[in-house]
């Protein structure tokens, strides 16, 4: 949810500011704009749409910069996307930019005040009080922008980062968090600022985390962190183990392509050193003690969106392995219900971002309760991990696609690894038991990699649905997270009304939905081990063909059960029940990847969408 860059040093500024906004477009995109010094006058461009039109503008008037500037990428909150609300902002004097990512929750008394001081506003955005509240400081302070920085975060309410650029220094950054991520970083004679790596990695991979209420003055060769009140404070300095190439389309047309086809490698990096040479599990980033967590009575796991479909699944494993009640629930629902949570809950928070601002909502709430709290996380360092007792990182690498497709299926492994461990903890399975799970999860790889290699009738097929208005999706046990996380994959991609039930539940009103021809997907359970199930959705298959339903049924390769009642048979490699959602997920993700490029969407971009949202 809008990308911050920050640049100080040597190099041009304009090309490495939009260098960096390229690489943090999937974080919001419609609009952009830079500020650069041009010879001690501040100087800004802005555009409503992708960044493409910034470039344009840019390229229409050659500027030339000192070597300072930010750059922004927006997912409007306040105010609609226009030329006049996209950032920087400046105040009336054209002494101070601004950019932001958050919402000032504050900012209408704030723009009153202002405004009864004289102080003319231009746009709709709350992040306008921010730029002309550090111009009314700049004065106040001697003209020391960290220092009105710091004046002005003390009046801000809600969730920011703040980055400014003062006309008065050419040699000076300075940026403020509140609940909203910023990393810095470090070069040699030049330093970065971002909300992601990503933005500079390029550049550098080391990176300095900035913890809750820091303010950092951003110089070539210096970097000073302080609190608000101007403490030195302390950082987490990190170097990042991923580099520019795994951040690039590497031959694909878009990110999405890519990230698909990188998921077996995605699940085997999961699973690297996290099983030790007696084939005991060892996840040492967990910093909780074994006491803890053989005192735990109950699991509630939360999540949003695509992570929470892995709590879903992860909630059928774990109860499975480890006969522990299993909750999940939708974060931004959590605390708003007065849940019951004490020292013996563990509170498992899924997040690919670590930045979802519900999420982090929930965390914070869970641990004030004195719940125990682990994060799944896919980005090193970020919010949620940071403040949680424990953390469990996926290794899917940068994913750049608004949709989450890797991320996803190492979620379900770092899920699979925590329910394991705990069963390990707390002596619930034997050893061999055990084994033969992470052994079954070791060939999931290969397995991934059989469905890439027979995804092509799957892209056929979703072709030839793309002037569908409705497709259905069903599931039972596991397969229903399934079925959801393939509606919501069609929904964010092709913008279709797309709607997933637990197959059982069907009959009980949505079957009113079938009629003639509409594409009803379903997955079907294996065979071994949960035979009723599938027997039971077999019937359900019948009940909507029956009804004119063109079934697309997603089975284990041999299944020829469903085969009668399937107009398109899509297979997939049996494995145990539990572990099939990393198969299944795989030809619903190239479904409606391939849907939405057929009626020509930007499958990296979805509209109105962003890839981490940090505001409630
Ligand atoms: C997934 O395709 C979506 N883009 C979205 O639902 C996402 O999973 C959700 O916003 C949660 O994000 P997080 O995992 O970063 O917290």
């Amino acid at each position: 949810m809008c990308g911050i860059v920050g640049y100080v040093g040597p190099q041009p500024a304009l090309e490495v500011v939009v260098d960096g906004l390229k690489r943090l477009e999937y974080r919001g995109y419609d609009s952009a704009g830079v500020a650069v010094l041009a010879d001690g006058r501040m100087d800004t461009e802005k555009r409503a749409g992708k960044l493409a039109n910034l470039k344009a503008a840019l390229a229409e008037t050659p500027r030339s910069a000192d070597g300072i500037g930010i750059g922004h990428t927006r997912w409007a909150t306040h105010g609609a996307p226009t030329d006049v609300n996209a950032h920087p902002h400046v105040d009336n004097d054209n002494r101070v930019a601004v950019i932001h990512n958050g919402i000032i929750e504050n900012f209408a008394s704030l723009r009153l005040e202002l405004e009864e001081r004289g102080c003319k506003f231009t746009s709709e955005t709350d992040t306008e009080v921010a730029a002309h509240l550090l111009g009314e400081e700049l004065k106040r302070q001697g003209e020391d922008l960290a220092a009105a920085m710091r004046a002005v975060c003390r009046r801000l309410e809600g969730a920011f980062t703040l980055v400014a650029m003062y006309a008065g220094d050419p040699d000076l950054v300075v940026a403020a968090r509140r609940n909203s991520p910023l990393v810095v970083g470090r070069g040699d004679g030049e330093n970065f600022l971002a909300s992601d790596v990503a933005a500079f990695i390029a550049h550098t991979r080391d990176a300095v985390e900035l913890g809750q209420d820091q303010v950092v003055e951003l110089r070539r060769d210096s970097v000073a962190v302080t609190d608000y009140d101007g403490n030195p404070a302390p950082v987490r300095e990190y170097h990042v183990d991923w580099d520019a190439s795994a951040a690039e389309k590497g031959g694909y047309d878009y990110f999405m392509l890519k990230e698909i086809v990188e998921q077996p490698q995605a699940v085997a990096d999961t699973l690297l050193g996290r099983v030790g040479v007696d084939g005991t599990l060892t996840l040492d980033e967990m910093r909780l003690a074994p006491s803890e967590l053989r005192d735990i009575e109950k699991i509630v796991i939360i999540a949003c969106g695509t992570s929470y479909h892995a709590g879903l699944i992860a909630k059928y494993a774990i109860e499975h392995w480890c006969r522990i009640p299993c909750e999940v629930e939708v974060a931004s629902e959590f605390r708003y219900r007065d849940p019951i949570l004490n020292r013996q809950t563990m509170v498992i928070a899924i997040s690919q971002s670590g930045e979802s601002m519900d999420t982090l909502m929930a965390v914070r709430y869970a641990r004030e309760q004195r719940a125990r709290v682990l994060a799944i996380c896919n980005v090193n360092g970020s919010t949620i991990p940071r403040e949680s007792d424990g953390v469990l990182y996926t290794h899917a690498g940068p994913e750049v696609g608004v949709a989450a497709t890797k991320t996803f299926l190492t979620q379900l492994v770092a899920c699979y690894l925590v329910g394991l461990y705990l069963a390990q903890m707390r002596n619930l399975k034997f050893g061999d038991e055990i084994n033969a799970v992470i052994e079954q999860l070791a060939n999931m790889p290969q397995q991934v990699e059989k469905v890439l290699g027979t995804v092509a009738p799957v892209r056929e097929l979703a072709r030839s649905l793309a002037d569908s208005e409705t497709v259905l999706f069903l599931g039972r046990h596991v397969g229903y997270p399934v079925a959801l996380e393939g509606a919501l994959k069609l929904k964010e991609l092709a913008y279709m009304h797309a709607e997933a039930f637990a197959a059982g539940e069907l009959k009980h009103g949505p079957i009113a939905l079938i009629e003639d021809g509409l594409p009803v997907v379903v997955v079907v359970p294996s065979r071994e081990g949960r035979g009723v199930l599938h027997d039971k959705i077999v019937s359900n298959i019948q009940e909507i063909r029956a009804r004119g339903a063109r079934t697309i049924v997603i089975a284990e390769e041999g299944d020829e059960t469903v085969r009668p009642f399937a107009d398109e048979l899509i297979g997939i490699p049996a494995v145990p029940t539990l572990l099939q959602p990393v198969v299944a997920t795989v030809p619903l993700q190239v479904f409606a990847c391939e849907l939405a490029l057929a009626k020509g969407n930007d499958v990296d971009q979805p509209r109105n969408l962003a890839k981490s949202v940090t505001v409630e």
